[in-house]
């Protein structure tokens, strides 16, 4: 099983939408597929059409037991599965924090996954929390979407400068590209600069396109209704790499 987490600590940068379409094609492509909504909000749940739970606690996600699967929803498509958002979720961090090894929680909580899945997507809230602590103790492989803005990169700088000190292993860290214009001089340019000078950014970059907003509208993967697209080819691509890098 390989985990895959769309992580950013910043928001509104296109982790839920990479989330979902890297779900989707790792799916498609014949891996079992497991997408976990680990934001209390919902997002990647509503493109599936699922209500979020309002009432159960995040009892799968805290304890680490047979709970966890029990809460695991079909999608409509082949060989993808969706660990739902919960409300709880947004307590996550505070419940991890009552533990013995605070940081360890949702790695724990995954094991049961192991026999179930080939790969699993974490769909991360834009925090710097204990929860993304969790998140950078199990995830093989952080994939941070970059807006090519200055603050984008700011942040990104952080979270580097964040996983160093604090000695999670910042190898698995690989950026892309997010909501790129390459129309915009600005955002060609920190493009280059941004590759030249930061690890790991990978070739593709995801462009501003309509279709992928469209996917709130769809509630659906850009697949299911836009899939000879440039947008679905730039997550096609982008799965080609991350495919890559996990050897699946
Ligand atoms: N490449 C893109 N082109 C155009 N719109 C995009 C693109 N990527 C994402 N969006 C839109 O931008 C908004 C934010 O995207 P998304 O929800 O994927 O970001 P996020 O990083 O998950 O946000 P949050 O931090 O709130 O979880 C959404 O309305 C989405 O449809
Ligand atoms: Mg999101």
């Amino acid at each position: 099983m390989t985990t895959i987490a769309l992580y950013s600590n910043k928001g509104g940068v296109g982790k839920t939408a990479a989330a979902v379409n890297l779900a989707y094609l790792a799916a498609a492509g014949g891996a079992s597929t497991l997408l976990c909504d680990l934001d209390a909000q919902g997002s990647s749940t509503y493109y599936f059409r699922v209500q979020p739970g309002i009432k159960r606690k995040a009892r799968g996600l805290v304890k680490g037991n047979r709970e966890l699967l029990d809460s695991v929803k079909a999608t409509d498509y082949a060989g993808l599965d969706l660990l739902p958002a919960d409300f709880s979720h947004r307590r996550l961090d505070l419940e991890y924090a009552e533990r013995k090894k605070p940081t360890a929680q949702l790695a724990k909580a995954l094991e049961p996954l192991q026999s179930e899945y080939d790969v699993v997507v974490l769909d991360c809230p834009p925090t710097i929390n204990l929860l993304a602590e969790n998140v950078f103790m199990s995830a093989d492989v952080l994939l941070t979407p970059l807006i090519p803005t200055s603050l984008s990169l700011l942040a990104h700088r952080q979270l580097l400068a964040f996983l160093g000190e604090h000695d999670y292993r910042r190898a698995r860290v690989y950026a892309f590209f997010s909501m790129a214009d390459v129309r915009k001089r600005l955002h060609r340019d920190l493009m280059i600069d941004a590759r030249a000078s930061l690890p790991n950014v990978l070739q593709t970059a995801i462009p501003y396109l309509a279709a992928v907003e469209q996917m709130g509208v769809h509630r659906a993967p850009i697949y299911a209704f836009a899939a000879n697209t440039p947008a679905a080819t730039a997550y096609r691509d982008l799965w080609a790499e991350v495919r890559a890098l996990i050897k699946l």
